[in-house]
């Protein structure tokens, strides 16, 4: 039996978007730069805060109430509760266990994994093999992230680019016809580490007031090396998903590539084949939400009509660790 056909497929998927929107001009009040600047050179408009009483477990959970109703499925149903965050409410326990507790899913186990913006390609594939190997029938994948607690408002090359947001899919068993989650592809290389982290306040380094005064908690990165790494990345990641599908751009219906800025984007569909109407696109409105911008986009094409069963979609995405993953999927 082909793996597909014993794995799992995306049943329901939902969002949960902070209503506070912050435009391009409220960024000007706040550090020295321009629309015009981070229009053009990432392709940003606006992007959502979620107050400060909002965490990331509450958006997380609210993002997956969604997608179980949508899938037609009971909290006591769901096996495994699997969360991508960069963003945890706190450091014990984890966000996953947290959110357990909000939703009641009290037959499920539960846990974070930590691969930054490539989340939900790497939370598909983790469900995707729990389900082949029958420890779960019913997973639910749940991106969260509040950026805006790690993201320091004084750094113009960083505070621009990142909003808050979560996403979620509920990936149960697929029976024989049903759609699937076709191929998966998932790589790291953690020597890159640097050029996009955090530096202090985990153990390494515990926070202390040198760790506040100098800011080293919050994200630093190398922009222009993480872009020309993205771009390669992503474009090797859509290569190997196709490769493994036994398919080519041809068979795509649609691609939903990481949203971190617009010319990666274009670069990484013009590499792939993939004209620009069949790329679906949010980075406009939202950011960069790191593993929460492929989950939005998704649920927002599945809303909107724009992608609908049987649609074939290529995901893939690129982020910090380096982590960089895809996955073609028959919705
Ligand atoms: O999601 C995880 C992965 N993340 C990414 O993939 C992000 C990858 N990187 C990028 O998207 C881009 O590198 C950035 C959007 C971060 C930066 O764009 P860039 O075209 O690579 O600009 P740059 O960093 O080379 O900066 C060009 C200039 C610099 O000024 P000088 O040194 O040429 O005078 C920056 O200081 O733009 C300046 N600059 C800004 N100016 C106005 C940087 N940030 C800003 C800003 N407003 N917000």
């Amino acid at each position: 039996m082909r793996v597909a056909e014993r794995g799992g497929r995306i049943a329901g998927t939902g969002r949960h978007l902070p209503d506070r929107v912050v435009t391009n001009a409220e960024m000007e009040t706040i550090v020295e730069t321009s629309d015009e600047w981070i229009r053009t050179r990432t392709g940003i408009r606006e992007r959502r805060l979620a107050p400060e009483d909002v965490s990331a477990a509450d958006m997380g959970a609210e993002a997956a109430k969604r997608a179980m109703c949508e899938a037609n499925v009971s909290g006591d149903e769901i096996d495994l509760v699997l969360v991508s965050t960069a963003t945890p409410d706190r450091l014990l326990p984890s966000t996953a266990c947290d959110i357990q507790a909000i939703l009641g899913t009290r037959n499920a186990a539960a846990y974070d994994f930590a691969s930054a913006c490539s989340g939900f390609l790497y939370g598909l594939s983790l469900a995707q093999a729990h389900i082949v190997a029958e420890q779960a029938e019913t997973v639910l994948v749940i991106c969260t992230e509040k950026m805006s607690s790690i993201v320091d408002w004084g750094d113009r090359r960083t505070s621009v680019l990142f909003g808050d947001g979560a996403g979620a899919a509920v990936v149960r068993r697929s029976d024989p016809g049903e759609g699937g989650i076709l191929s998966s592809f998932m790589k790291s290389d953690g020597t890159l580490a640097e050029l996009l982290y955090r530096p202090a306040g985990g153990a390494r380094i515990p926070m202390d007031v040198a760790v506040l005064e100098e800011r080293s908690h919050l994200v630093k990165m190398a922009g222009p090396e993480v872009f020309r790494s993205a771009v390669r990345s992503m474009c090797e990641a859509a290569d190997e998903a196709l490769r493994r599908a036994a398919m080519t751009s041809e068979d795509i219906d649609f691609m939903i590539p990481h949203q971190a800025n617009m010319r990666i984007i274009d670069a990484t569909a013009k590499y792939a084949g993939i004209p620009m109407e069949k790329v679906i696109v949010n980075v406009d409105r939202y950011g960069n939400m790191s593993s929460a911008s492929v989950p939005v986009a998704l649920d927002e094409a599945r809303e909107s009509g724009v992608l609908g069963q049987g649609s074939v979609v290529l995901m893939v995405a690129f982020g910090a660790g380096f982590t960089w993953a895809a996955n073609v999927v028959r919705l």
